[in-house]
């Protein structure tokens, strides 16, 4: 384990099985249809390459850049820093997040790719921690619940670090 990591809030074994549920469940949903992965980056790119792995569709796959955070805080205010590269009207499009704390990054997002005329518009997010929404957002596929505690890793980041640990973790205080 880490050495900034108070605990280990899932594992990596636990993190591929769930995937893998997933994976299945949206490979089954979107059967004969080809869909459009829209990345939020940073924070999804181990989550959206592992998913994508196990996919049994056809895929598209693109990334949106989003801001509004600076280190633990969210500013509430969201900006769009990278856009699609690609038309998404009359695509079915699979919103891939790596957490939905806050809610408005998401609710963001649907406002603003709804306007491009998608044929549908879903959300897949690996962690949901429901106890601090501000704006309601439909999740379609949500990997874990978690509670109210700032985590790192998976690709989840503090000030950038940790995104490469393996598994999702609760940081000491010392390290925030
Ligand atoms: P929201 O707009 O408050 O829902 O936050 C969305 C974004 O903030 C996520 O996509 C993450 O990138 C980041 N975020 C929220 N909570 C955490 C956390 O506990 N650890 C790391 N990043 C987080
Ligand atoms: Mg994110």
């Amino acid at each position: 384990m880490h050495e900034d990591v108070e605990e280990v809030l899932i594992s990596e074994k636990e993190l591929q099985e769930r995937i893998k549920k997933l994976s299945r469940g949206i490979s089954e949903e979107y059967k004969g249809r080809c869909v459009t992965l829209v990345g939020v980056l940073k924070g999804c790119v181990l989550f959206l390459s592992d998913l994508l792995k196990q996919l049994k569709i056809e895929t598209n796959v693109d990334f949106m850049m989003l801001s509004s955070y600076a280190g633990a805080q969210s500013t509430g205010v969201v900006r769009t820093i990278l856009d699609l590269k690609q038309n998404i009207e009359g695509r079915d499009v699979l919103i891939i997040e790596d957490i939905v704390d806050s809610g408005l990054t998401m609710n963001y997002m649907l406002k603003n790719l709804k306007t491009r005329g998608p044929k549908s518009l879903e959300i897949c997010t690996l962690l949901d921690k429901p106890s601090c929404r501000k704006a309601r957002v439909p999740i379609k596929y949500a990997g874990f619940v978690i509670p109210d505690k700032f985590v790192v890793g998976y690709g989840l980041d503090y000030n950038e670090l940790y995104r490469n640990l393996p598994y999702i973790g609760v940081l000491k205080r010392s390290a925030l």
